[in-house]
């Protein structure tokens, strides 16, 4: 495995790649602090490419004043030996000057989809997302690359920018990796108190009721569902809601209250943002509604 910090040194090894034929190139961006989920995109990585490249940065455009970029956490030493174990080839970790030698003055910006979730308690997070991606893609000038659908909306915007601008990359998305309790795995569960961690579970489990009521019929429009979710997050004391909601997937389009899940056309995503403490955990569950719910 090849450890390059400069987007030169990094350019030439993959020329090298290239050149003797090791393509296609299969890259997976990340953060670093990683964890199962970012292994598991390693290893679809592993099976669709000949190369596989993995960057490790934590890119301050995408965090906002008031954000976790100082305290993001970090552990470059655990990172290579997982990057080893899953059989990455070349790992990028640039610095902030490397990739961002001057003030930026040109961004990628993706509409509508960034307006809501996310995108509204985060002002400015998917411009610094979809900037950094595409940088990111014109360097390695990877086949595939693969992404988490733990991050569902970042998905929904990526696929969206490389369908807009005609990029020559294909979006691979990939499932959520979760704990064997059902917490989604996380670079920020670390910052979770032993009482936070466990009133976490209100994530995944809400998500899990929601689903089954709506398999079972017993939750049928849009409204119904997003009380059900709302009443079981707010039975932890702990958990403050940021959002529960319901959109169709991935056009990320809202759905009025009283719209029956089962008259939507194909997939739809729910999608949480809860904060315990100071910190905040995002989860969610792309399914279509037509092929689930129970015929009444
Ligand atoms: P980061 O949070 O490090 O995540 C890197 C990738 O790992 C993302 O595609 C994310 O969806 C995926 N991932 C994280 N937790 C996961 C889980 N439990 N199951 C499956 N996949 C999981 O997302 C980012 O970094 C950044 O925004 C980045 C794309 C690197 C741009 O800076």
């Amino acid at each position: 495995m090849r450890v390059v910090r400069s987007i030169e040194q990094l350019r030439e090894a993959l020329e090298y790649m290239r050149q003797g034929g090791h393509a296609p190139i299969g890259f997976v961006p990340t953060m670093g602090y990683l964890h199962e989920g970012h292994a598991s995109l390693l290893r679809r990585a592993g099976e669709m490419s000949n190369t596989v490249v993995m960057s490790i940065f934590v890119n301050p455009l995408q965090f906002g004043p008031n954000e976790d970029y100082d305290s993001y956490p970090r552990d470059e030493e655990r990172d290579l030996e997982l990057a080893e174990r899953e059989g990455v080839d070349i790992v990028f970790i640039p610095s902030v000057e490397e990739m961002y030698p001057q003030p930026t003055r040109t961004t990628v910006s993706v509409s509508e989809l960034t307006t809501r979730l996310c995108g509204a308690s985060r002002p400015g997070h998917f411009n610094g997302v979809t900037t950094v991606v595409n940088k990111l893609f014109n360097i390695v000038q990877p086949h595939y690359a693969f992404f988490g659908l733990k991050d569902a909306q970042q998905v929904a915007v990526l696929r969206r920018m490389v369908s807009d601008l005609n990029m020559n990359v294909e979006i691979v998305p990939c499932p959520i990796v979760r704990e064997g309790d059902g917490l989604a795995l996380s670079s920020r569960n670390v910052f979770l108190s032993p009482e936070e961690r466990s009133q976490a579970l209100v994530l995944s489990r809400s998500l899990r009721e929601a689903r089954q009521s709506i398999e079972e019929g017993k939750a049928r429009t849009v409204a119904e569902v997003r009380e059900l979710l709302t009443s079981v997050i707010s039975s932890s004391p702990l958990a403050v809601i940021d959002y529960a909601e319901i959109l169709t997937f991935p056009n990320l389009e809202g759905l009025e209250n009283e719209v029956l899940l089962t008259d939507v056309d194909g997939e739809i995503i729910i999608a949480l943002a809860v904060k315990f403490g100071r910190t905040r955990l995002i989860d969610n569950n792309v399914f279509i509604p037509k092929e689930v719910a129970a015929v009444v």
